[in-house]
């Protein structure tokens, strides 16, 4: 059994984010919806809106916890999904980013144990490994998820502080976690007196009926809650939320001090695209959206990538975890094809493990045009299949 460790991380989100602005690319790496998803006229009504009924708020410094109706509409939409948070319970941040930053800076100290999915969102990794936290990965083997009675093992001998975990279509794998082994999680987490830190940015994306997120099976004692609508709406407005549990003096007071506050005009802007109602219809949208590239990426893989391909279709989003035979080079395909101007996620990236040999990537189904979507599979494919 593996002790946990301290890790550089393997991969920037600095570089990942300036990839993700080159337009000559075919982005099968990027994490973000396209921008056909965005729903532009509404958040343009809701921005003219903002600026002509109320200019001197959305232009002005506001409190550092954020706008109270947006808090107002936020707390009703997890009321829905279960959660019991009031609007003072919460913090408005920039993006999902701001909000698992503060909070591992505030539940983790160097040297602490911390664990997390394997493999994880790299950015989160990144956090972490910068932080000097020692690291306990938790295999995720199938689209469920990690396995309980590992987590049971692990955590009754490592005690970890603190884990950070995507539990709804969780990025790069797309492993969602059935509700009873959420609810059988925060028990074992109680007993070992582990915190659990849970982002749901693909929460509302999820297309599993009566999901509920892990917060509600706990009262924020020992889950803190973040999210945001950067998958939903548009990563652009940077509209985050964290739901801290016993921690909210502290983490209003850390975000204060990095930006006083998220921007004023997104937060008014984005209540009133919350109070005109919009956002149900469009998540209807999105995920009939999703659902149509999945299928259509999943068709080209099938036909297109080597024999003994596998494919973890997810239950929602726009990410797909592909397993390729383990002789291919991941490295060498991946030069390969961005010479042909087609950019994937290496699977190496989203693992802490320096040495162990990843043969996944992560495609993203929504970024590129349906157009670029094919002509990009097939160039890979064709790229994997001379490689073996
Ligand atoms: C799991 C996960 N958490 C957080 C983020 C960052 O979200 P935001 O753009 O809202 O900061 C992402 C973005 O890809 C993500 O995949």
């Amino acid at each position: 059994m593996a002790s946990p460790y301290q890790f550089t991380p393997r991969a920037r989100l600095l570089d990942f984010m300036r990839q993700a602005g080159n337009p000559s690319l075919i982005n099968l790496a990027a994490g973000l919806p396209s921008v056909e998803c965005v729903p532009k006229a509404a958040l343009k009504r809701a921005f003219d809106a903002a600026f002509s009924e109320e200019p001197d708020v959305a232009l002005g410094y506001h409190t550092p916890d954020g706008d109270y109706g947006l808090r107002q509409q936020i707390a009703a939409r997890f009321a829905r999904r279960g959660i019991s948070v009031t609007p003072e319970e919460m913090v408005i941040t920039t993006g999902c980013t701001q909000a698992l930053h503060g909070m591992i800076r505030l539940l983790a100290e160097p040297g602490e144990v911390v664990a997390c999915e394997a493999p994880a969102y790299y950015a989160t990794l990144e956090m972490l490994g910068d932080s000097g936290v020692r690291i306990l990965p938790l295999p995720v083997r199938d689209p469920r998820g990690v396995d309980l009675d590992l987590v049971a093992t692990l955590f009754e001998r490592f005690r970890p502080k603190l884990f950070v975990i995507c539990a709804t279509l969780s990025n790069p794998s797309g492993a969602t976690m059935p509700n009873e082994a959420r609810c059988a999680l925060v028990d074992i987490c109680r007993k070992t007196d582990t915190h659990l830190l849970e982002d749901d940015i693909y929460g509302e994306l999820s297309e599993i009926d009566g999901l509920r997120p892990i917060r509600s099976y706990d009262d924020g004692s020992i889950v803190s809650y973040v999210m945001s609508f950067s998958k939903t709406v548009a990563p652009g407005i940077r509209v985050g939320v964290c739901a801290p549990g016993r921690n909210t003096e502290r983490f209003a007071q850390l975000k204060c001090q990095q930006d006083m506050h998220s921007a004023t005009l997104c937060e008014v802007a984005f209540r009133k695209y919350l109070e005109g109602a919009h956002l149900d219809s469009h998540l209807l949208y999105l995920k009939e959206l999703n659902r149509q590239r999945r299928q259509m990426a999943r068709e080209i893989i099938e036909k297109y990538f080597p024999e003994g391909t596998s494919i973890w279709i997810p239950a929602g989003g726009f990410l797909l975890w592909v397993e390729v035979p383990q002789p291919i080079d991941i490295e060498v395909a991946y030069q390969a094809a961005l010479l042909k101007n087609v950019a994937f996620s290496r699977g190496k990236a989203f693992f802490t493990t320096p040495d162990a040999k990843v043969s996944s990537m992560r495609i993203n189904c929504s970024c590129p045009t349906a157009n670029q979507l094919v002509q990009g599979l097939e160039t890979l494919g064709k790229i994997l299949r001379e490689s073996l």
